[in-house]
């Protein structure tokens, strides 16, 4: 007996849990599926918060204009004011669910980060905004007796029949075997993927799954070779790179190299508060001028008892680095943080599969252009996981669930798939590496193709579905990169360090198709 529900949500970060609650709230049936524990994503780790035009001396324009120029011509204008414009009713109504933002005398407090005009960003608990965040939009999802939550479900593909996405494949957790589920639309909110690289911010979810499950599927991908590396990772031999919240720097951080000099000077005249790509690459031209594998952050001109408060969290973890934040240099260095690329989909969340929908990390809906602007995804999750389920609610009015299901004989030739891989472990490790190496803060064509050519050997062995996604996500990064031959946003080219003109497009990559460029990620369907 096939599994059936009205709506599949992948994923229970921020656009997973505010999809859900809006088709849910609309009367659907929702099942969401998640590869861990409900509370396991990227948003959980958020630390410097939220933007938002709340303060009194912000407006939309300067928040839309702040948001453009950090996507470096490549933003979708109108995504960019749905963003800034929508965005301020849906952390009220978050506040309204039970979200508390730091707050000081009654008032919400502002924090200023990079390449912002003005502190627009809402924070909680310091610096553990996005923990918050999950804990107020799970609460409100449990609310609705509509919506099953999925734990331990790790999807692997999605069904599609006669050009329209149909259901998914995932692995039950308590029967520990494959299933099935249909439904009359399939929401994607699998987050990023910034664990392709061997040194990241993200948590282990972060594989980009969803990502890759799409691209199998035959939807179109935009700008994958986009990918923020976030500069001031925690850097200690062998433990995970635990992020030092840009907050930090925008609190009165300053960056310092081993003779513990201030160099930010010597490279931008924004300093600490120059785009992100930019630190990142500085740091990396500091640490290679003087033969070193991190830079330090220097905190120490704040008092402890500051410190403690605002970054309790911080302060918490570097302690047990036996780090004190108040009073050590903190090493530290870039790594990977955010993809800008993505499912393609239009301003609701349509992909360009029919019955596939998208919102938060997985796509590119041109919010963030080249780079994207510190704070605005949390942000991008709300109002674009709202859209993304008003908009399959109302696009599947009409659809009868039982012209979804497949016969026994569909399904069993579905799931002929390539036999589990013991080679998974090692896969993972190897491409990790070579994209750190080869596709990642600075690119060339000879990295570049040295990186294709090992990836495509690597997709030569009789892999598992979760191993062929994996290198099948990291070759269309390196493909995307070695095409775009021009330097934008979080795209750096050795051989061409300018940015170009005619390279003012989206690189766009389907499955057996040929790369095309587009001028707008937006689309008709
Ligand atoms: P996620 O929150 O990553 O959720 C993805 C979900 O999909 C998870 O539940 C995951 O388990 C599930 N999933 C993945 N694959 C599968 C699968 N195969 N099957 C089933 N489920 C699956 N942004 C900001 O705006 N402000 C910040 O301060 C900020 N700080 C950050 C700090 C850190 C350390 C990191 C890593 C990111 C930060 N970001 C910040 C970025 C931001 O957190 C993310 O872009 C955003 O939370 C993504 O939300 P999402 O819902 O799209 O995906
Ligand atoms: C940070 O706190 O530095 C991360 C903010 C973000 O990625 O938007």
């Amino acid at each position: 007996m096939a599994l059936e529900t009205d709506f599949i949500v992948i994923g229970s970060g921020v656009a997973g849990l505010r999809s859900a609650v809006e088709l849910a709230a609309a009367g659907a049936r929702v099942t969401v599926l998640t590869k861990d524990k409900a509370s396991e994503s990227n948003t959980e780790y958020a630390q410097g918060g939220v933007a938002v035009v709340l303060s009194d001396d912000d407006n939309a324009e300067l928040h839309e204009e702040d948001t453009l120029v950090a996507g470096a011509g490549l933003c979708d204008p109108e995504a960019v004011e749905t963003l800034v414009t929508e965005g301020t009713r849906y952390i009220k109504q978050l506040i309204d669910w039970g979200t508390e933002f730091d707050r000081e005398g009654g008032r919400l407090v502002f924090t200023q980060e990079a390449a912002h005009s003005r502190r627009r960003i809402l924070h909680a608990h310091g610096d553990s905004t996005g923990k918050e965040i999950v804990r107020a939009l799970i609460a409100r999802a449990r609310a609705e007796k509509n919506i099953v939550l999925m734990p331990f479900a790790n999807t692997e593909s999605l069904i599609v029949r006669d050009e329209r996405c149909r259901g998914v494949r995932f692995l039950d957790p308590i029967l520990r075997a494959p299933r099935e589920l249909f439904a009359k639309a399939v929401i994607l909110c699998t987050g990023g993927a910034g664990q392709l690289y061997q040194h990241t911010t993200n948590p282990s979810v972060a594989t980009g799954d969803g990502m890759a499950m799409a691209y199998f599927a035959g939807a179109e991908m935009a700008d994958m070779e986009f990918v923020q590396f976030h500069p001031t990772a925690l850097n200690i031999e062998k433990a995970p790179r635990f992020l030092l919240s840009e907050a930090m720097r925008g609190e009165g951080g300053i960056l310092r190299n081993k003779y513990g000099e201030r160099f930010m000077g010597n490279y931008d005249e924004r300093l600490e508060l120059a785009p992100r790509d930019i630190v990142s690459r500085s740091i990396v031209a500091e640490m290679r001028r003087t033969g070193t594998r991190n830079v330090f952050l220097d905190m120490t001109a704040l008092s402890e008892e500051f410190l403690k408060e605002r970054f309790p969290k911080i302060y918490e973890t570097c302690k047990m680095y036996d780090l004190n934040i108040a009073k050590d240099l903190l090493p530290v260095s870039p790594a990977s943080h955010y993809c800008m690329g993505g499912v393609r989909t239009d301003l609701h969340g349509r992909s360009t599969l029919a019955g596939l929908y998208a919102a938060g990390e997985v796509t590119c809906t041109g919010v963030h252009g080249a780079n994207r602007l510190a704070s605005n995804s949390l942000l991008e999750g709300l109002v674009f996981g709202a859209r993304a389920g008003a908009a399959a609610l109302a696009d599947s009015a009409g659809l009868d669930l039982k012209d979804f299901k497949e016969t026994d004989d569909e399904r069993r030739a579905a799931n002929d798939e390539p036999a589990p891989d013991g080679l998974a472990t090692a896969v993972r490790k190897r491409v990790k590496r070579v994209m750190w190496e080869r596709v990642g803060i600075l690119r060339d064509r000879d990295s570049l193709t040295r990186a294709l050519r090992e990836f495509e050997q690597i997709a030569r062995a009789n892999l598992s579905v979760s191993s062929r996604n994996f290198v099948t996500l990291a070759r269309l990064v390196a493909a995307g990169a070695l095409w775009r031959e021009e330097s934008r946003g979080g795209h750096y080219r050795l051989d061409f360090p300018e940015r170009r003109e005619d390279f003012r497009v989206h690189s766009i990559q389907r499955k057996d198709a040929p790369m095309k460029t587009s001028e707008r990620i937006n689309f008709e369907q």
